[in-house]
């Protein structure tokens, strides 16, 4: 595979306060934040030239901050500002946005309480092509071994780096036996989400159940979807969900910033068949991400 690795681009990267050149944004080998995963990020959508949810996203990279006990050193305001000025310098209309905050080097050890907080912003352009025929095929997913760990066992509600952990070991293992992505259950072995995405169940009842959010990540896209499902006039049922039910869905959609509403034809075993209830909703998310700047701020 030919890949134009992510640190030999062109353009312009936020680091620490400036644009530089996007080949010197680098970090020293000795980064608290490397050795320790004490980092967390976001990861944002550009339509049209405008962030959706930008205000939700960089709210969320603070408050990711605050649960690992770092606090960034640019207020929400500075890094709307900043993500703004990086989108502009790229000229990028359609793309994605990748803040990062991490502890530098101070201290390298467990203890880290003098450490920099540093902060980068890249963006890169990440055409969004919207083919439902193609979407509507539903990807495949495998079960994965690893568990979403407990709220008092890791900060499951902050956008951290070293969640990811067992994502990417999910989702190579997956990608290995064919499947486009893995569903990880939780540790009491309730459905939980995909390694970057949650999951929707169309239930035999009609109704729309997703598990609760209570050990994993609320993504503003899931919120997105269900106010967008009960415009529709869906029911949304929040609820603890075990494996087995996923014999009484008929439909299954993963939601995601990158992700988007992507429909679901397989998990492990189980099959659904992706249908109008969730066609409607890839729809409706289409629309919203790229409705025009004035009137996107009011349904925002
Ligand atoms: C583990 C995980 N769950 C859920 C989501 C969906 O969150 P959002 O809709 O805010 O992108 C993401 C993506 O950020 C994720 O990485």
């Amino acid at each position: 595979m030919s890949l134009i690795p992510f640190d030999d681009r062109e353009g312009s990267i936020w680091f620490d306060g400036a644009l530089i050149p996007w080949r010197d944004a680098k970090l020293h080998v000795l980064s608290h934040g490397l050795h320790y995963a004490s980092s967390v990020f976001e990861g944002e959508r550009v339509y049209n030239g405008r962030v959706f949810k930008s205000l939700e996203h960089t709210q969320r990279l603070h408050k990711s901050a605050a649960t690992l006990d770092f606090e960034i050193p640019y207020s929400v305001a500075e890094i709307e500002a900043a993500k703004h000025e990086t989108i502009a310098a790229m000229g990028i209309s359609d793309g994605y946005v990748r803040p990062v905050a991490w502890r530098g080097s101070e201290m390298m050890g467990v203890s880290a309480q003098h450490n920099t907080i540093h902060l980068a912003i890249a963006a890169w352009e990440w055409p969004s092509y919207f083919d439902p025929e193609a979407k509507m095929k539903g990807i495949k997913l495998a079960l994965s071994k690893w568990r979403r760990p407990a709220p008092d066992t890791a900060p499951v509600h902050a956008k951290a780096a070293g969640l990811y952990m067992i994502c990417t070991m999910s989702k190579h293992k997956a990608e290995k036996e064919g499947f486009h992505d893995a569903l990880m259950l939780d540790y009491r072995g309730l459905v939980a989400e995909a390694t970057g995405a949650n999951v929707f169940f169309v239930m035999k009842d009609g109704k729309i159940h997703t598990p609760t959010p209570d050990c994993f990540l609320d993504g503003i896209t899931r919120r997105t979807v269900i106010e967008l499902a009960k415009a529709r006039g869906h029911e949304i049922v929040e609820r603890q969900i075990r494996p087995e039910e996923m014999a009484d869905a008929t439909e299954c959609f993963l939601t995601g910033t990158a992700a988007e509403v992507t429909p679901v034809g397989q998990i492990g075993d189980y099959s659904f068949t992706p249908g109008e209830l969730t066609r409607g909703l890839v729809e409706d998310y289409d629309a919203l991400v790229r409705m025009a700047p004035a009137n996107a701020q009011a349904a925002e």
